[in-house]
Protein backbone atom coordinates (compact mmCIF):
# COMPACT_ATOMS: atom_id res chain seq x y z
CA UNK A 1 0.00 0.00 0.00
CA UNK A 2 1.06 3.28 -0.78
CA UNK A 3 -0.19 5.76 1.50
CA UNK A 4 -2.21 8.90 0.54
CA UNK A 5 -0.80 12.54 1.42
CA UNK A 6 -2.83 14.28 4.27
CA UNK A 7 -2.09 17.59 2.78
CA UNK A 8 -2.62 20.35 5.63
CA UNK A 9 -1.68 23.41 3.98
CA UNK A 10 -4.64 22.72 1.51
CA UNK A 11 -7.10 21.88 4.60
CA UNK A 12 -5.98 24.71 6.45
CA UNK A 13 -6.70 26.93 3.48
CA UNK A 14 -9.86 25.63 2.89
CA UNK A 15 -11.00 26.59 6.52
CA UNK A 16 -9.10 29.82 6.01
CA UNK A 17 -11.39 30.88 3.20
CA UNK A 18 -14.32 29.70 5.15
CA UNK A 19 -13.67 31.88 7.97
CA UNK A 20 -13.01 35.34 5.88
CA UNK A 21 -16.25 34.54 4.99
CA UNK A 22 -17.95 34.20 8.38
CA UNK A 23 -15.86 37.23 9.30
CA UNK A 24 -16.91 39.48 6.45
CA UNK A 25 -20.61 38.66 7.20
CA UNK A 26 -20.06 39.73 10.77
CA UNK A 27 -18.60 42.99 10.04
CA UNK A 28 -21.85 43.35 7.43
CA UNK A 29 -23.88 43.26 10.82
CA UNK A 30 -21.78 45.54 12.20
CA UNK A 31 -19.82 43.41 14.77
CA UNK A 32 -16.19 44.57 15.13
CA UNK A 33 -13.74 42.29 13.95
CA UNK A 34 -12.75 39.24 16.04
CA UNK A 35 -9.45 40.45 17.93
CA UNK A 36 -6.05 38.02 18.70
CA UNK A 37 -3.11 39.44 20.92
CA UNK A 38 0.14 37.43 21.13
CA UNK A 39 3.16 37.96 23.45
CA UNK A 40 6.14 37.37 21.75
CA UNK A 41 9.04 37.02 25.28
CA UNK A 42 12.79 37.49 24.21
CA UNK A 43 14.18 36.82 20.66
CA UNK A 44 13.99 32.86 19.72
CA UNK A 45 14.17 33.09 16.29
CA UNK A 46 11.64 30.39 15.65
CA UNK A 47 9.31 31.66 17.49
CA UNK A 48 9.61 35.12 15.86
CA UNK A 49 8.77 32.52 13.02
CA UNK A 50 5.53 31.23 14.26
CA UNK A 51 4.34 34.71 15.48
CA UNK A 52 4.89 36.14 11.83
CA UNK A 53 2.69 33.55 10.84
CA UNK A 54 0.11 33.77 12.98
CA UNK A 55 -0.23 37.73 12.27
CA UNK A 56 -0.34 37.00 8.34
CA UNK A 57 -3.17 34.38 8.87
CA UNK A 58 -5.13 37.39 10.95
CA UNK A 59 -4.78 39.31 8.28
CA UNK A 60 -5.70 37.04 5.81
CA UNK A 61 -8.83 36.23 7.48
CA UNK A 62 -9.73 39.65 8.69
CA UNK A 63 -9.43 39.23 12.26
CA UNK A 64 -7.80 42.04 13.94
CA UNK A 65 -4.32 41.18 15.63
CA UNK A 66 -2.02 43.23 18.10
CA UNK A 67 1.69 41.76 19.04
CA UNK A 68 3.53 42.56 21.93
CA UNK A 69 7.24 41.93 22.15
CA UNK A 70 8.37 42.11 25.80
CA UNK A 71 11.94 41.44 26.82
CA UNK A 72 13.48 38.15 27.77
CA UNK A 73 14.33 39.85 31.11
CA UNK A 74 11.08 41.23 32.17
CA UNK A 75 9.60 39.52 35.60
CA UNK A 76 6.73 37.87 36.38
CA UNK A 77 4.80 40.38 37.99
CA UNK A 78 5.01 42.68 34.52
CA UNK A 79 4.64 39.95 32.48
CA UNK A 80 0.91 39.38 34.53
CA UNK A 81 0.04 42.85 34.20
CA UNK A 82 0.10 42.78 30.25
CA UNK A 83 -1.96 39.79 30.46
CA UNK A 84 -4.47 41.70 32.74
CA UNK A 85 -4.95 44.60 30.26
CA UNK A 86 -5.72 42.26 27.43
CA UNK A 87 -8.09 40.32 29.84
CA UNK A 88 -9.68 43.82 30.47
CA UNK A 89 -9.70 44.77 26.85
CA UNK A 90 -12.79 44.48 24.99
CA UNK A 91 -11.54 44.69 21.74
CA UNK A 92 -9.45 41.25 22.33
CA UNK A 93 -11.03 37.97 22.05
CA UNK A 94 -8.21 35.64 22.49
CA UNK A 95 -4.53 35.98 24.25
CA UNK A 96 -1.31 33.58 23.41
CA UNK A 97 1.65 33.75 25.23
CA UNK A 98 4.18 32.01 22.54
CA UNK A 99 6.59 29.58 24.37
CA UNK A 100 8.92 28.63 25.40
CA UNK A 101 9.72 31.78 28.05
CA UNK A 102 12.56 32.72 29.70
CA UNK A 103 14.21 30.54 32.47
CA UNK A 104 13.09 32.54 34.83
CA UNK A 105 9.02 32.96 34.27
CA UNK A 106 6.47 30.32 35.59
CA UNK A 107 4.50 29.04 32.58
CA UNK A 108 1.94 27.31 34.58
CA UNK A 109 0.74 30.33 36.02
CA UNK A 110 0.94 32.51 33.14
CA UNK A 111 -1.31 30.46 31.65
CA UNK A 112 -3.83 30.22 34.53
CA UNK A 113 -3.71 34.14 34.31
CA UNK A 114 -5.63 34.23 31.03
CA UNK A 115 -9.18 34.44 31.23
CA UNK A 116 -10.52 30.84 30.22
CA UNK A 117 -12.45 32.03 28.00
CA UNK A 118 -9.53 34.40 26.08
CA UNK A 119 -7.36 30.86 26.02
CA UNK A 120 -7.29 30.47 22.35
CA UNK A 121 -4.43 27.92 22.67
CA UNK A 122 -6.23 25.85 24.70
CA UNK A 123 -3.60 25.06 27.48
CA UNK A 124 -5.99 26.50 30.26
CA UNK A 125 -6.64 23.76 33.17
CA UNK A 126 -10.17 25.01 33.13
CA UNK A 127 -10.55 24.09 29.60
CA UNK A 128 -8.38 21.17 29.72
CA UNK A 129 -10.38 20.17 32.02
CA UNK A 130 -14.23 21.17 30.43
CA UNK A 131 -12.47 18.65 27.17
CA UNK A 132 -11.47 15.38 30.42
CA UNK A 133 -15.43 15.79 31.33
CA UNK A 134 -16.47 16.06 27.57
CA UNK A 135 -17.68 19.18 27.57
CA UNK A 136 -15.54 20.88 25.13
CA UNK A 137 -14.48 24.66 25.22
CA UNK A 138 -11.86 26.30 23.35
CA UNK A 139 -9.67 23.34 22.82
CA UNK A 140 -5.80 22.82 22.47
CA UNK A 141 -4.97 23.95 18.95
CA UNK A 142 -2.77 20.84 17.64
CA UNK A 143 -4.97 18.06 18.86
CA UNK A 144 -7.94 20.12 17.38
CA UNK A 145 -6.69 20.69 13.94
CA UNK A 146 -5.63 17.22 14.28
CA UNK A 147 -8.91 15.87 14.90
CA UNK A 148 -10.11 18.01 11.88
CA UNK A 149 -7.55 16.42 9.75
CA UNK A 150 -9.16 13.01 10.74
CA UNK A 151 -12.78 14.29 10.30
CA UNK A 152 -11.85 15.49 6.59
CA UNK A 153 -10.32 11.41 5.71
CA UNK A 154 -13.89 10.66 6.67
CA UNK A 155 -12.02 8.33 9.66
CA UNK A 156 -14.47 5.54 11.54
CA UNK A 157 -13.38 6.46 15.31
CA UNK A 158 -15.70 4.20 17.32
CA UNK A 159 -14.01 0.92 17.95
CA UNK A 160 -10.69 2.07 16.53
CA UNK A 161 -7.55 1.97 18.11
CA UNK A 162 -5.14 4.95 18.37
CA UNK A 163 -1.89 5.06 20.17
CA UNK A 164 -0.26 8.46 20.66
CA UNK A 165 3.64 9.07 21.46
CA UNK A 166 4.38 11.89 23.80
CA UNK A 167 2.17 12.94 26.82
CA UNK A 168 2.88 16.59 26.94
CA UNK A 169 0.64 19.31 28.31
CA UNK A 170 0.07 20.96 24.93
CA UNK A 171 -0.13 17.80 22.72
CA UNK A 172 -0.29 14.23 24.09
CA UNK A 173 -2.61 14.79 26.50
CA UNK A 174 -5.33 16.76 25.01
CA UNK A 175 -5.12 14.96 21.94
CA UNK A 176 -5.95 11.77 24.25
CA UNK A 177 -9.08 13.66 25.36
CA UNK A 178 -10.20 14.57 22.07
CA UNK A 179 -9.98 10.97 20.74
CA UNK A 180 -11.51 10.12 23.89
CA UNK A 181 -14.18 12.04 23.38
CA UNK A 182 -14.46 10.74 19.78
CA UNK A 183 -15.05 7.08 20.92
CA UNK A 184 -11.53 5.94 20.01
CA UNK A 185 -9.75 3.26 22.41
CA UNK A 186 -6.62 5.54 23.68
CA UNK A 187 -2.90 3.92 24.39
CA UNK A 188 -0.65 7.30 25.16
CA UNK A 189 3.18 6.28 25.30
CA UNK A 190 5.75 8.13 26.96
CA UNK A 191 9.21 8.07 28.35
CA UNK A 192 8.72 5.52 31.11
CA UNK A 193 6.80 3.17 28.25
CA UNK A 194 8.61 -0.28 28.12
CA UNK A 195 6.59 -1.63 25.10
CA UNK A 196 6.12 1.55 22.69
CA UNK A 197 6.66 -0.39 19.74
CA UNK A 198 4.04 -3.42 20.33
CA UNK A 199 1.93 -0.55 20.97
CA UNK A 200 2.50 1.56 17.65
CA UNK A 201 2.00 -1.56 16.01
CA UNK A 202 -1.56 -1.71 17.39
CA UNK A 203 -2.46 1.42 15.86
CA UNK A 204 -5.52 2.40 13.57
CA UNK A 205 -4.56 6.05 14.27
CA UNK A 206 -0.81 6.46 15.21
CA UNK A 207 0.24 9.93 16.35
CA UNK A 208 3.69 10.76 17.55
CA UNK A 209 4.35 14.00 19.40
CA UNK A 210 7.97 13.76 20.70
CA UNK A 211 10.45 15.93 18.20
CA UNK A 212 12.74 13.16 17.93
CA UNK A 213 13.58 12.39 13.70
CA UNK A 214 13.81 8.58 13.28
CA UNK A 215 11.77 7.36 16.75
CA UNK A 216 9.07 5.78 14.34
CA UNK A 217 10.75 3.45 11.90
CA UNK A 218 8.35 2.56 8.87
CA UNK A 219 7.79 -1.07 10.33
CA UNK A 220 5.70 -0.01 13.20
CA UNK A 221 3.16 0.94 10.95
CA UNK A 222 -0.12 -1.16 10.80
CA UNK A 223 -0.59 -1.64 7.45
CA UNK A 224 -3.64 0.52 6.65
CA UNK A 225 -3.01 3.25 9.15
CA UNK A 226 -3.29 6.79 9.61
CA UNK A 227 -0.36 8.21 10.50
CA UNK A 228 0.28 12.01 12.02
CA UNK A 229 3.20 13.14 12.61
CA UNK A 230 3.55 16.21 15.25
CA UNK A 231 7.00 15.75 15.31
CA UNK A 232 8.88 19.05 14.12
CA UNK A 233 12.67 18.89 14.47
CA UNK A 234 14.46 22.24 13.08
CA UNK A 235 18.04 20.54 11.00
CA UNK A 236 20.85 22.53 10.49
CA UNK A 237 20.33 24.42 7.52
CA UNK A 238 16.93 25.21 9.11
CA UNK A 239 14.99 22.19 7.31
CA UNK A 240 12.17 20.58 9.34
CA UNK A 241 12.16 16.70 10.30
CA UNK A 242 9.32 14.90 11.86
CA UNK A 243 9.37 12.20 14.17
CA UNK A 244 8.21 9.25 11.42
CA UNK A 245 10.57 7.83 8.94
CA UNK A 246 8.19 9.18 6.00
CA UNK A 247 9.33 7.30 3.33
CA UNK A 248 9.11 3.68 4.88
CA UNK A 249 5.98 4.34 6.63
CA UNK A 250 4.40 5.34 3.02
CA UNK A 251 4.44 2.42 1.80
CA UNK A 252 2.03 0.45 4.66
CA UNK A 253 0.11 3.47 5.57
CA UNK A 254 -3.53 4.37 4.09
CA UNK A 255 -2.95 8.57 4.91
CA UNK A 256 0.43 10.39 6.46
CA UNK A 257 1.21 13.88 7.65
CA UNK A 258 4.49 15.27 5.73
CA UNK A 259 6.80 17.33 7.74
CA UNK A 260 6.39 20.38 6.87
CA UNK A 261 3.00 20.94 5.62
CA UNK A 262 1.18 18.53 8.00
CA UNK A 263 0.26 18.85 10.99
CA UNK A 264 1.66 22.85 11.28
CA UNK A 265 -0.41 24.79 9.16
CA UNK A 266 -3.49 22.95 11.26
CA UNK A 267 -2.57 23.77 14.48
CA UNK A 268 -2.19 27.94 12.66
CA UNK A 269 -5.86 27.75 11.71
CA UNK A 270 -7.29 26.08 14.68
CA UNK A 271 -6.17 28.97 16.82
CA UNK A 272 -8.09 31.13 14.00
CA UNK A 273 -11.23 29.06 14.73
CA UNK A 274 -10.95 29.45 18.77
CA UNK A 275 -10.08 33.50 18.34
CA UNK A 276 -13.54 33.10 16.02
CA UNK A 277 -15.34 31.26 18.99
CA UNK A 278 -14.37 33.42 22.08
CA UNK A 279 -15.46 36.16 19.71
CA UNK A 280 -18.68 34.86 18.83
CA UNK A 281 -19.29 33.88 22.01
CA UNK A 282 -18.18 37.87 23.71
CA UNK A 283 -20.17 39.23 20.71
CA UNK A 284 -23.09 36.98 21.59
CA UNK A 285 -23.34 35.67 18.24
CA UNK A 286 -24.12 31.86 17.85
CA UNK A 287 -21.08 30.25 15.89
CA UNK A 288 -19.25 27.00 16.61
CA UNK A 289 -15.83 26.18 15.43
CA UNK A 290 -16.44 22.46 15.64
N1 LIG B 1 5.22 27.50 20.84
C1 LIG B 1 5.24 26.62 19.81
N2 LIG B 1 3.98 26.33 19.43
C2 LIG B 1 3.14 27.04 20.23
C3 LIG B 1 1.72 27.16 20.32
O1 LIG B 1 0.95 26.54 19.58
N3 LIG B 1 1.26 28.00 21.27
C4 LIG B 1 2.09 28.68 22.10
N4 LIG B 1 1.56 29.48 23.02
N5 LIG B 1 3.40 28.59 22.05
C5 LIG B 1 3.92 27.77 21.11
Amino acid sequence: MTAQILDGNALAKRIRQRLQGVVAEWKNQGFRPPGLAVILVGDDPASAVYVKGKRRDCEEVGVYSKALHLDAAIDQAELEAHIDDLNADPNIDGILVQSPLSPHHDEDRIIDRILPNKDVDGFHAYNIGCLALRRPTLRSCTPMGVMQMLDHIGTQYKGSHATIIGASNHVGRPMSLELLLAGVTVTTAHKFTTNTEEMARQADILISAVGKPGLVPGDWIKEGATVIDVGITRGDNNNLFGDVEFEAAKERAAWITPVPGGVGPMTRVALLQNTMQAAASHLGISWKAL
